[in-house]
């Protein structure tokens, strides 16, 4: 099936710096596609040339099959709403969400049915007749969701359009739009550096760093199977471990052997390994007990059957976050994050294991991409 957008090739540069360097992506129909990276990496330069408001250097725009790089903003299906909301402040709200459907003369009825419909979408219902600096940052950000709405644009692009909002109404609010997306069929290009709104509303993450994209995928591939370091980090806590990969199938971390699924990597190679907070299982062990320190053997004699790997170590830090504790432990020279249900005080002598489909092996950078996620965030 063809995209509906299409960026192919896309260079930028303001002044002298490049912001963008050949980038290339496409998005289907009904797609809820999520740009995600920290400040500056260029999300809204692409949001901008998608809207029509900044002409790529070099490479093209296409819509539908048409290549509509040089189509003014106003001419394409698509509606934005700023990361600064621009709404107008002379007029009230109800005028303010009205205003793209006036232009394209739609009758009074049909107009106020759909501002009406749009407050309710966004929580504001009766709030025709208020005045836009009597609204709070939160409420004047989700008029301006209703004023895009309404106008039922093929295309929404949304630049962090929730970041004035409270934790229980972003919630609301990213319910409201997946709801958006199944029922009025819009597709959404949508930008933040929050990653767990991408992770909640997606179909496909793109995670950006420099102007390149680091990683394409579904919000699962994304968290756990992150393709380097950047995207590991950058995606929810993690511990990354520089280790080797003996062979396929064995990793060695922290000079200790760990059986894991990846293979292809060679012999004795250089990695980068991830592993969740969530992913590391936590076991006490008696005041008195001493490991021989191992390097090969993954059983040590404990009745520990499971062939896992397993460094031994002292929680050092410990901190009831909601539903779980998050812990520092120090295992093996490293400092390793971690998290659990059951509270192990700072002190606990514990041994932890990773199971082998939780021990996620990468490539340590070496192409001009992977290079580029080196450079400090
Ligand atoms: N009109 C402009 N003139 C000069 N530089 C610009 C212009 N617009 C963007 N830039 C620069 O391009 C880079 C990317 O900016 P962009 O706004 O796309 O980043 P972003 O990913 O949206 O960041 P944020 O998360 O902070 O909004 C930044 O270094 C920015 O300073
Ligand atoms: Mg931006």
């Amino acid at each position: 099936m063809q995209p509906l957008i299409k960026l192919q090739n896309i260079s930028k540069s303001f002044d002298d710096t490049q912001v963008l360097d050949d980038f290339s992506l496409e998005v289907k129909e009904n797609e809820f596609i999520t740009l995600l990276g920290p400040s500056g990496c260029g999300k809204t330069t692409i949001l901008r040339i998608v809207g029509g408001f900044e002409k790529p250097d070099e490479g093209r725009v296409f819509f539908e099959g048409k290549d509509i790089t040089a189509m003014p903003p106003n001419k394409r299906h698509i509606n934005t709403v700023f990361q600064k909301y621009a709404l107008f402040p002379h007029m009230n709200i109800g005028q303010n969400i009205a205003f793209g459907l006036k232009i394209s003369g739609k009758s009074d009825q049909y107009i106020r049915d759909k501002v009406k419909y749009a407050l309710k979408l966004v929580n504001l219902s009766g709030y025709e007749k208020r005045k836009i600096d009597s609204l709070s940052g939160g409420q004047q950000q989700r008029i301006a969701i209703a004023r895009a709405i309404v106008n039922e644009p093929k295309v929404l692009l949304l630049d962090e359009p929730l970041g004035a909002l409270d934790l229980k109404l972003r919630q609301d609010m990213e319910y409201e739009l997946i709801r958006l997306k199944n029922e009025l069929g819009i597709t959404f290009i949508y930008v933040t550096h929050d990653q767990e709104e991408a992770l909640t509303m997606s179909d496909k993450v793109v995670v950006m760093n420099g102007g390149y994209i680091q990683q394409m995928g579904t919000p699962e591939q994304i968290y756990n199977e992150p393709e380097n370091a950047f995207v590991a980090d950058f995606i929810g806590d993690s511990n990354i471990i520089d280790a080797i990969m003996v062979e396929d199938r064995v990793v060695k971390i922290c000079n200790t052997v760990f059986p894991c699924i990846d293979e292809g990597f060679g012999r004795n190679r250089h990695v980068d390994v991830v592993i969740r907070p969530e992913d590391i299982i936590i076991k006490r062990v008696p005041e008195d007990y001493n490991p021989k320190v191992t390097d090969t053997v993954f059983n040590f004699g404990d009745g520990n059957k499971n062939t896992l790997g397993r460094l031994f170590g002292t929680v050092t830090h410990n901190v009831f976050i909601g539903v779980h504790y998050e812990m520092e432990i120090e295992a093996g020279g490293f400092t390793w994050l971690a998290q659990n249900t059951v509270n192990y005080p700072v002190g606990t002598k514990v041994a932890i294991d990773v199971i082998p489909e939780n021990i996620q092996i990468m490539n340590k950078p070496q192409t001009k991409d992977e290079e580029a996620m080196e450079i400090d965030i």
